[in-house]
C-alpha cells in the first residue's frame, strides 16, 4: 500500500479554525487539504496525527473545504487517551508525534529535491513517502527520518508544491505498475 505522510508545521490542531481562512488562520491547512485530495494521507502536527484511509473514507470531494471539514470534525472529536479513534468513516485521530508516526512505519522515502532520481529509484509501491508543507523539515525531523533509514528520492531540482509531488509520485508508480 502506498502511504503519504505530510508534515503541517503550522497547521492548527484545535477545531476552531475557519473553513473560510484555510491558508491564513488555519496555518496553511489548505496545503494539508490539497494533499488529501492528491492522495489519501496521514497528516501530523504534534502531537496529533490524522489518518485518511483510502479504502474507507467517505464524504470527501475534490475541493479544499471538504478534507479540511473532515480534519475539523476529527479535531472536534478530540484525541483519545490511547490508540486511534475513527471520527468519520475512514478518518482517524490519535495522539502521536512525528517520531511515533515514522517509528510505526517501514520503507520510508523522504521526498527531497537532492535525492536519488525517482526514475531510477527502486520502488515496490509499498513505501511511505514523507513530505513537508511550505517549510523545510526541521533538522530534528530529518534526524528522525535518518535514524529510521529513510531514503531520499527526488522529482527533479525544481521545488514543487507538496500536493503536486504526490500526483507525480502516483503517476510514476502507476506507470510502472501499468507496464
Ligand atoms: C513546497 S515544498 C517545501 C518548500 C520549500 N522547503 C521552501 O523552500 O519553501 C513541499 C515538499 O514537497 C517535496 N518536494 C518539493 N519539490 C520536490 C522535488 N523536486 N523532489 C522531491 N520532493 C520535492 C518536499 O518533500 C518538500 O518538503
Amino acid at each position: 500500500m502506498r502511504r503519504f505522510v505530510v508534515v503541517g508545521h503550522k497547521a492548527v490542531t484545535t477545531p476552531k479554525f475557519s473553513l473560510n481562512d484555510l491558508p491564513g488562520g488555519a496555518g496553511r491547512m489548505d496545503i494539508v487539504a490539497r494533499c488529501v485530495n492528491a492522495s489519501l494521507f496521514l497528516s501530523h502536527a504534534p502531537p496529533v496525527a490524522i489518518r485518511f484511509s483510502g479504502e474507507k473514507v467517505r464524504y470527501l470531494s475534490p475541493d479544499e473545504r471538504s478534507p479540511a471539514a473532515l480534519i475539523k470534525k476529527a479535531l472536534e472529536k478530540g484525541v483519545p487517551p490511547a490508540g486511534e479513534q475513527e471520527c468519520t468513516p475512514g478518518v482517524y485521530i490519535s495522539k502521536q508525534s512525528f517520531a511515533d508516526v515514522i517509528g510505526s512505519l517501514d520503507d520510508i522515502v523522504y521526498l527531497h529535491e537532492d535525492g536519488e532520481d525517482i526514475r531510477g529509484a527502486r520502488l515496490t509501491g509499498d513505501e511511505t513517502f514523507v513530505l513537508s508543507d511550505h517549510q523545510n523539515l526541521t533538522p530534528e525531523e530529518e534526524e528522525i527520518l535518518a535514524t529510521k533509514g529513510a531514503r531520499k528520492v527526488s522529482l527533479g531540482k525544481k521545488l514543487y508544491h507538496a500536493d503536486h509531488c504526490i500526483v507525480m509520485v502516483n503517476y510514476e508508480l502507476d506507470r510502472r505498475s501499468d507496464s
